[in-house]
């Protein structure tokens, strides 16, 4: 099994470049099945979870080139409308496949994703929204099967903002018959990204990053060519190992105004930032500030950054409380964080953090991405040595996560065990 080994307590400096959201590149990559013709993505993280998705899409019938950064995804013929459990279960955002394949053939049969290490994660939202554009659906044997003559545009109002769910609405509502209006939308700017990609082929939505979205059907979609944005989440992880440890560090190739709660919450801490157009300097003046975070929809502080900021709060002066309300089993990191020396406490959705604690290499267990993440975090402001196991779980969402931090000068390495 491969695991990580991290020298801690180097001070970073130089240039970490981020790559392409991963949570764009998935739904991005599922709008394919919306069309015959190619689509030519670039900026693609090279990532598990794309390779995840590539995979399923495969089972479908596209045809995936990858290049350096660049996927060309180009539907050949539907090869079936079933997208099974295994294929699924691994990852929740292949269950957008559904929409897509519900538009262009009138039905579809996909596996339910099922909970994850993180919470229950219900699809509930999916389901009612697709109801509301008239598809027939009903639950068998853990699969959702879906049906319907023609999509029809329809209200969707939805009672939590779904990250998911709203671009699974667009996709579908975009071959539908007549406008769907969808209210209570996610505002992440990944959604955002979907609609840029979207109209590039041809659909009409309009308000995509706002909590409102309307979209006109159209009876056809093409190729196109669309650049995925910078990776949010991947850019806050590498600001936060800067306001640990950074000398000036320049996080490069990313959109601070994506994440500004993020930079908003570390400035608050006392770290030094400066923002350009696409690139943050940062860094670390400790002594480090407490301060509170509650995780919220964006433009909200992301339940991504949560694990990794928490992190930091085990090295500021005093006790801060970071509350989690957007999944309920999300602190999973916290007794690996113990482990290492912080002194954390679960109450509910809370964690009460009491700092400054030392931190020491230790040998820890990813359990989630993000979880794994704050592990990397906490080992580069370590002394000693850590060693992280389970680290495919850092490899769907983290690209060249060792080179990356190499160049910044952490010493930092895979090895097998
Ligand atoms: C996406 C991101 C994930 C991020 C999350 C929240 C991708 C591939 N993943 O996940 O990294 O952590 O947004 O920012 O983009 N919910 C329901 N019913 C539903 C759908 C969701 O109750 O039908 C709940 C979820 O359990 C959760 C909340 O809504 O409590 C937000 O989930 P959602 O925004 O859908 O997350 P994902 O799209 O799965």
């Amino acid at each position: 099994m491969e695991k990580l080994r991290i020298q801690g307590g180097r001070r970073l400096t130089g240039e970490v470049r981020v790559g392409g959201a991963k949570n764009a590149a998935l739904p991005e990559l599922v709008a394919s099945l919306l069309t015959d013709e190619p689509l030519r993505l670039t900026n693609v993280p090279a990532v598990r979870d794309v390779a995840t998705i590539v995979r399923l899409l495969e089972h479908l019938g596209v045809a995936v080139e990858r290049g350096d950064a660049t996927a060309r995804a180009q539907l050949g013929t539907l090869e079936g409308t079933e997208a099974p459990y295994d294929l699924v279960k691994t990852m929740r955002a292949s269950f957008l496949v559904l929409g897509p394949l519900l538009a262009r053939t009138g039905r579809a049969r996909v596996s339910l994703p099922g909970g994850c290490a993180i919470g229950a994660r219900p699809v509930d939202q999916h389901l009612a929204a697709l109801a509301r554009l008239g598809v027939d659906l009903r639950v068998e044997e853990g699969y959702v099967v879906a049906e319907a003559d023609r999509l029809r545009g329809g209200e969707v109002v939805f009672d939590t903002p779904t990250v998911g769910g709203t671009e699974h609405v667009m996709m579908a509502a975009a071959l539908a018959d007549g406008t769907t209006t969808l209210r209570n939308a996610a505002r992440e700017p990944e959604v955002a990204d979907l609609a840029v990609l979207l109209n590039a082929m041809g659909a009409d939505v309009e308000g995509a990053g706002s909590d409102t979205i309307v979209i006109r059907g159209v009876r056809e979609l093409g190729g196109a060519e669309h650049e995925i944005l910078p990776d949010r989440i991947e850019a806050g992880t590498y600001v936060i190992a800067g306001a640990l440890c950074g000398d000036s560090l320049r996080i490069t190739g990313c959109r601070p105004s994506d994440f500004e709660a993020v930079l908003d919450k570390v400035a608050e801490t006392g770290a030094d930032l400066e923002e350009g157009a696409d690139s943050v300097r940062v860094t670390a003046r400790p002594p480090h500030e407490s301060v509170d975070a509650r995780t919220q929809p964006h433009p909200g502080f992301p339940t991504d950054m949560q694990a990794q900021y928490m992190v930091l709060m085990t090295q500021a002066e005093g006790t801060s409380i970071i509350t989690e309300t957007i999944f309920e089993n999300r602190f999973m990191h916290v007794p690996e964080l113990n482990r290492m020396g912080a002194e954390i406490a679960v109450d509910g959705h809370s964690a009460i953090v009491r700092g400054p604690r030392k931190l020491g290499g230790a040998r820890v267990m990813a359990t989630d991405l993000r979880a794994s993440a704050s592990l990397v975090l906490a080992a580069l402001a370590a002394d000693g040595e850590t060693v992280i196991d389970r680290l495919y779980h850092l490899d769907r969402g983290y690209e060249s996560l060792v080179g990356k931090l190499r160049g910044a000068g952490a010493k930092v390495e895979r090895f097998r065990e």
